[in-house]
This record gives C-alpha cells, sequence and structure tokens, in this order.
C-alpha cells in the first residue's frame, strides 16, 4: 500500500511565502458547481461541454495510428514554441474565408483559448490596468486577467450584445490596456454584436488608439442567420483574434490560437516558452490530420444540425415550463442561453433546490467581474444533453422556480 506524506502532522504555515497577486486568485465558481452535478442522475445545464456522443472518436483513433506509423519520431517530439507549421498554415487558410487575411507567422498555437487569455494578461495586464469587459462576460477570462491585478471596467449587454454606444464616453475618461469583446454567440449571455456594432467598436478603437481581444471559440457553430464580419478583419492592425477547436472537434485535444500583428504574436510566443515551452505535438498533429482530411469541416456541419434542434427543444420547454415574468435570448448560435427568472428569484439561492430536483446551471452572478448583477439570471448550455433530458431538465428548473415563487 501506497503511504503518502501527511501534512497535517507537520504544519507548514505556507501561506506566508504565497505572491501578492494570489489574494486576487480564485477558484472557477463553475467548476466547484459542476462538482455537483457529477452524478449520473443530475441533469446538468452548467458546463460548456460538447456532446460527447458526436467527438469523431473513430476518425481521431485513424489519424493518431497514423501519425504513430508513419511520422513517431516528430509526433512525439518537442517542437517549437509557435506551432505545427502545416497546421498554421491551415488555419490561415480557414480563416482569409472570413476575411481575417494574416500570413500563418501571424498564429500562434496556443493549449486551448484558455491559455490565450492567460498570456494576454501576461503581456499587458500591470496591476491596476483597466481592461473592458461585458457585464455579463466569460467567466474564464475573469480569472485569467485577476490573476495579473486588472481593473475590471464593465459595459452593459442588452439582446445585441456589449452596448458599444456607452463604450467612448468610458474609454475618454479612462486609460484602457485592453478592450476584451464576444461578438459570436457570447458565452453566458447567446447574443451576437450587430454589424454596425462591429462597425462602431473598430472606429471608436481607432480614435482612441486601442487594442481589441476578439475572443470567437463558437463562430463556426451558427444556427440561423448570416456569418458576420470578424472584428479582425475590420481592424486587423489592432485585434487579438482567439479562436479554438475545443468546441468544434474536442477540448480534450486543448489545440487553440491566436493570431494577431506580428509584434504582438512575438511577445505571446516569448510569454508562452515560460509557460508550456509548446502546446502538445501530438495533439497538434491530430488536430490537423482530421482537418486537412475534411473531417472537421463534415463534423462542423453535423453539429449545426444537432446543436440547432438541442437549441430550439429547449427554447420550447422554456416557453412550456418557466412561470410568467422570465424570459431568455434566442441564441443564433454557439452553446449557451441566458435566462432570466422572475426578479424575486436570487439563481445563487435556487440552485440547491435546484440540485434538489436533480438539475443544475450557472446562477448568472459568476459572469460579472464585480458580482454586481446576474442576481435573477442564469446560464444554461443546450448542447451537452439529448433533446429528451433538455426537456426534462427545463420542467424540473421550471418547478423549482414556480415553488420558490410559491414560498416567496
Ligand atoms: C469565450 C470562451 N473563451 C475561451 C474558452 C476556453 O476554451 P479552450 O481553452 O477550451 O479553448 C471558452 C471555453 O468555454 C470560452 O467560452
Amino acid at each position: 500500500m501506497t503511504v503518502y506524506a501527511n501534512s497535517a502532522t507537520t504544519h507548514v504555515d505556507w501561506e506566508r511565502f504565497l505572491a501578492r497577486r494570489t489574494q486576487h486568485m480564485k477558484g472557477s465558481a463553475i467548476r466547484e458547481l459542476l462538482k455537483f452535478t457529477q452524478q449520473p442522475d443530475v441533469i446538468s445545464f452548467g458546463g460548456g461541454m460538447p456532446a460527447p456522443e458526436l467527438f469523431p472518436v473513430r476518425e481521431i483513433e485513424e489519424a493518431c495510428n497514423y501519425l504513430l506509423r508513419a511520422v513517431p519520431k516528430q509526433a512525439l517530439q518537442y517542437s517549437t514554441t509557435e506551432g505545427y507549421p502545416p497546421l498554421r498554415e491551415y488555419l490561415a487558410d480557414s480563416m482569409a474565408k472570413y476575411g481575417i487575411r494574416h500570413s500563418p507567422d501571424n498564429i500562434l498555437i496556443t493549449t486551448g483559448s484558455q491559455q490565450a487569455l492567460d498570456l494576454i494578461g501576461k503581456i499587458f495586464i500591470d496591476p491596476g490596468s483597466a481592461v473592458i469587459t461585458g457585464r455579463p462576460t466569460y467567466l474564464g477570462a475573469i480569472q485569467a486577467w485577476r490573476a495579473y491585478e486588472a481593473e475590471f471596467v464593465t459595459i452593459p449587454l442588452d439582446d445585441d450584445g456589449m452596448q458599444v454606444e456607452l463604450l467612448e464616453d468610458v474609454v475618454k475618461r479612462t486609460p484602457v490596456r485592453l478592450i476584451y469583446i464576444l461578438p459570436n454567440f457570447h458565452n453566458p449571455a447567446g447574443t451576437t454584436l450587430p454589424e454596425d456594432r462591429r462597425h462602431l467598436l473598430v472606429e471608436i478603437a481607432r480614435k482612441y488608439d486601442l487594442l481589441i481581444v476578439e475572443d470567437d471559440p463558437y463562430g463556426a457553430l451558427r444556427y440561423t442567420g448570416e456569418d458576420l464580419i470578424p472584428i479582425a478583419a475590420l481592424a486587423p492592425e489592432r485585434t487579438i483574434y482567439l479562436a479554438t477547436f475545443s468546441k468544434t472537434l474536442t477540448p480534450g485535444l486543448r489545440v487553440g490560437w491566436s493570431v494577431a500583428p506580428a509584434e504582438i504574436t512575438q511577445r505571446l510566443v516569448q510569454a508562452k516558452q515560460g509557460a508550456d515551452l509548446h502546446s502538445s505535438t501530438f495533439d497538434q498533429m491530430i488536430a490537423n490530420d482530421v482537418a486537412q482530411r475534411g473531417i472537421l469541416k463534415a463534423h462542423v456541419r453535423k453539429l449545426r444540425q444537432v446543436y440547432k434542434e438541442r437549441r430550439d427543444v429547449m427554447l420550447d420547454a422554456l416557453a412550456e415550463f418557466w412561470p410568467e415574468g422570465s424570459s431568455w435570448t434566442q441564441p443564433q448560435g454557439g452553446l449557451f442561453l441566458w435566462a432570466r427568472t422572475p426578479e424575486s428569484i436570487d439563481t445563487l439561492k435556487l440552485f440547491p433546490r435546484a440540485l434538489e430536483n436533480k438539475v443544475a446551471y450557472v446562477p448568472g452572478i459568476n459572469f460579472y467581474p464585480h458580482e454586481d448583477g446576474g442576481f435573477n439570471a442564469m446560464r444554461l448550455n443546450f448542447s451537452n444533453a439529448q433533446p429528451d433530458m433538455i426537456v426534462e431538465g427545463i420542467r424540473r428548473l421550471g418547478a423549482a422556480l414556480k415553488d420558490e415563487l410559491a414560498h416567496k
């Protein structure tokens, strides 16, 4: 039997050795909440997880077999920080179709987009630096940049995403390091920034000479409407564009990328060297193989069809089972919608009751950098559960809400 060291017997006051910045670090509330949802009978709308039954397992197995047979010495070796060149070429080509025309040299492969957010924090954020985000915004960005002691300056969202009209007034008064924007199928809000707001954002960024971080993990997963021009296509000189294979292929591979002006990419490369030298060579080569063989494209087509159905099932179930006074966004793509309950409900307090009803979600407050909103809101994921489970989960949530309202 293995005997593990028992830290309880010899106490070391290790907290006094911690760097000051750790005071700003917090565990992800979502990951904590999700621990409760692991039981198989809980229907979880909590995580941002793709449908696991759709993972292209056989095709990934083929890619692994091929790589280990044909190029094992390369696939299992250290590689360059910038990333696997054929993959960067593929990505440059595929982004050009959306109007993002950068050379493969401007692309850095990252260990998921989450790493890109961290590296951006590492090179741009000093303690107290102002960063503009939406209110609400992606929790992982808050977590990454809080560690660098960012000062979050927030702009409210409406059903069309960030209210960019309010931006100029803020940047006029505050020196800002970054504007963080999620234009397509926002996490958590499910909103899409219309083209006029994209143009206005670029106009303001140019007028005040600002940098934009465009986080776009969901752009390829559009179910209704037309693709809109990326901000990186409108303002390539000042936009860092982030994307990932996590939602379109599998998150377990941990392959994402950034594309940015050359000077910024160079800095990100330096920051990444200190973090992990490079992203997994093998994972990058698998992603590249699957993408080059056309499997990714076919897979995304399939995802669009399946997730569109799941989104519609969730929207219908909300209309059927939720109490009067509730409302929700109508996402054109992505994995989430944002649901508002009647005002008197506190979704954080409702969470234990929902868990008793065997259903989970993420309370809205978690997506507010200053925890100053989202009290009667929640993020609901519609990609992970199968349609009958979505209906049942929304019914259970509706029952929990009605129960809570009856006891007010
Ligand atoms: C907006 C946004 N950015 C970044 C990420 C991180 O994705 P990954 O690190 O898996 O590429 C996510 C994941 O949910 C996300 O929703």
